[in-house]
């Protein structure tokens, strides 16, 4: 074990920090991983950003009915009225990306808390599909914009030593959204109450903006804007038990060597090309292994199954996907600090491709049953459909869920941080609009048995591309993990 000093985030010291801070590696070593009421602050933030990504995600398969009773949509407007929650999240990625650079990770948030507030009071208000349209989109950018601004700003003051928890904090809020979305989807069943269920994230819409109003700013950012004595200040509040001055150094040493700011083309930079692959990579390997077609058309899969009462169907998505993906995130929390990014990715990719390659093969019975079988309820084959799919969960709530979201977050420098992740993100989104539009299409051309093993196979190829493509970043504070780069480009 390196003699450790403790920075802000907890991390070994480097040479020059160690000269510079002197009596500081006299402290016991997790005097500085210490979580704060201020981190807690942060934490909550965090959760409130994620929990509403998640519940709006999940609520609008049960609105549906609803607003189709009301507004008689055209098919075309159903999926306006579906999809253009993630439109508008792509879209407010790049513009939280954009105002996390310019007015900082707080004020991004702030933002994001009042769209959600308005989307929400706008959908529940509306009179006609058209403003029902416009809340969709209002409430989407501030999902894409707390997506990118909640992470990043976890990511910047956690300590190392517990930043992927952190991060696996705010999936851990994703899934609880999606579990509650479901939970709601099933006890309010009249179509008046879908303005109820959209409506319902005005109030966490608010929480988020009061308490994101009373949480600290980033010191990063704020080294960034030249405000070295408002970043001191942070720290002191955030951290009072490390010495603030040698890690605002390492952190203007870095910013001097990158440049303190840049332009989107500096993301682009052959120099950054690593880190840019490694989120994009992680963004797309994230949504094309199949998990929101599973979030989303789980009803589908297990009707095709055999489980043939709505009763049943919503029992099965909530529990077995809901309250599964819940739990397993936990697992996420407990290990990603210890056994590492990696370990879990692969793990988790490993468990997913064998779940989906039975789920395929599950699908070939069902399909040589046909539908009268299905109709007579679960056979072998459905229950096994139902196990495989709990596996498939499990193994994406302790890996690429969580693991995605904290490495996109920490490998870029932080001159171009918030646009890179910004752009990671908008590319998880798209890729997320894509899959959840495209995999009904696709069960219609090659089958449902192909599908999962389509989405089986990329888990294989996702799996060999981290193995050689993604390095360990466990414990580095973000200023280490920037200079990995440098030795291998
Ligand atoms: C993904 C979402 C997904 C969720 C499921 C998140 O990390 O970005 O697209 O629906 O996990 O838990």
């Amino acid at each position: 074990m390196p003699t450790r000093d403790q920075h802000i985030d907890g991390s070994p010291a480097s040479g020059a920090h160690v000269r510079t801070s002197g009596s500081r590696s006299a402290k016991p070593p997790s005097s500085g991983d210490a979580v704060t009421p201020w981190l807690v602050l942060v934490l909550v933030v965090t959760l409130f950003a994620g929990g509403l990504f998640g519940y709006d995600q999940g609520v609008i398969s049960g609105a549906l009915r609803g607003i189709k009773a009301t507004f008689s949509l055209s098919p075309l407007l159903v999926e306006v009225v579906t999809s253009w929650v993630t439109l508008g999240a792509l879209l407010g990625a790049l513009a939280g990306g954009e105002l996390a650079e310019r007015i900082g990770r707080k004020r991004a948030v702030l933002i994001a808390g009042a769209m959600f507030t308005l989307g929400a009071v706008v959908q529940y208000l509306a009179t006609d599909a058209a403003i029902l349209v416009a809340g969709r989109l209002i409430i989407g950018a501030g999902v894409g914009g707390a997506a990118v601004a909640a992470p990043l700003y976890a990511a910047e003051l956690a300590p190392a030593a517990v930043r992927g928890r952190f991060v696996s904090g705010y999936q851990l809020a994703i899934t609880v959204g999606i579990f509650l979305a479901y939970l709601v989807d099933g006890s309010l069943s009249s179509n008046r109450d879908w303005r109820i269920m959209l409506g319902a994230s005005a109030i966490p819409g608010l929480l988020l903006f009061v308490v994101a109003l009373a949480a600290p700013e980033s010191p990063r950012w704020l080294m960034m804007m030249r405000r070295r004595t408002d970043a001191a200040a942070v720290m002191r509040k955030v951290q009072p038990a490390i010495d603030a001055g040698p890690h605002l150094d390492t952190i203007e040493a870095a910013l001097r060597k990158d440049g303190k700011r840049a332009s989107w083309g500096e993301v682009f930079h052959r120099e950054w090309r690593r880190p840019l692959m490694i989120a994009i990579g992680l963004a797309v390997f994230q949504q094309v292994t199949g998990i929101n077609a599973i979030i989303y058309y789980a009803n589908q899969i297990f009707a095709a199954a055999g489980f043939v009462t709505e009763a049943a169907r919503m029992t099965v998505t909530t529990w077995a996907i809901g309250g599964v993906n819940v739990l397993a995130t936990l697992i996420a929390i407990a290990f990603i600090d210890r056994l590492g990014r990696r370990r879990l990715l692969l793990a988790g990719l490993l468990g997913m491709g064998i779940s989906l390659v039975t789920v395929g093969t599950a699908f070939r019975f069902i399909a040589q049953a046909g539908p009268a079988a299905a109709a007579a309820g679960p056979s072998s084959a459905g229950i096994v459909t139902v196990l495989a799919l709990i596996a498939f969960i499990i193994c994406f709530a302790f890996s690429l869920g969580p693991v995605t979201w904290t490495v996109i977050n920490e490998v870029f420098p932080a001159h171009i941080r918030s646009r890179g992740v910004a752009f990671a993100t908008a590319v998880n989104w798209g890729s997320a609009f894509l899959v959840s539009q495209g995999f009904l299409s696709l069960v219609g051309w090659i089958g449902s048995s192909s599908t999962f093993w389509l989405f089986g196979l990329l888990c294989g190829i996702g799996w060999v591309w981290i193995y050689y493509r993604v390095p360990e970043t466990k414990g580095q504070t973000l200023e280490q993990i920037q200079e990995m780069w440098k030795e291998k480009p």
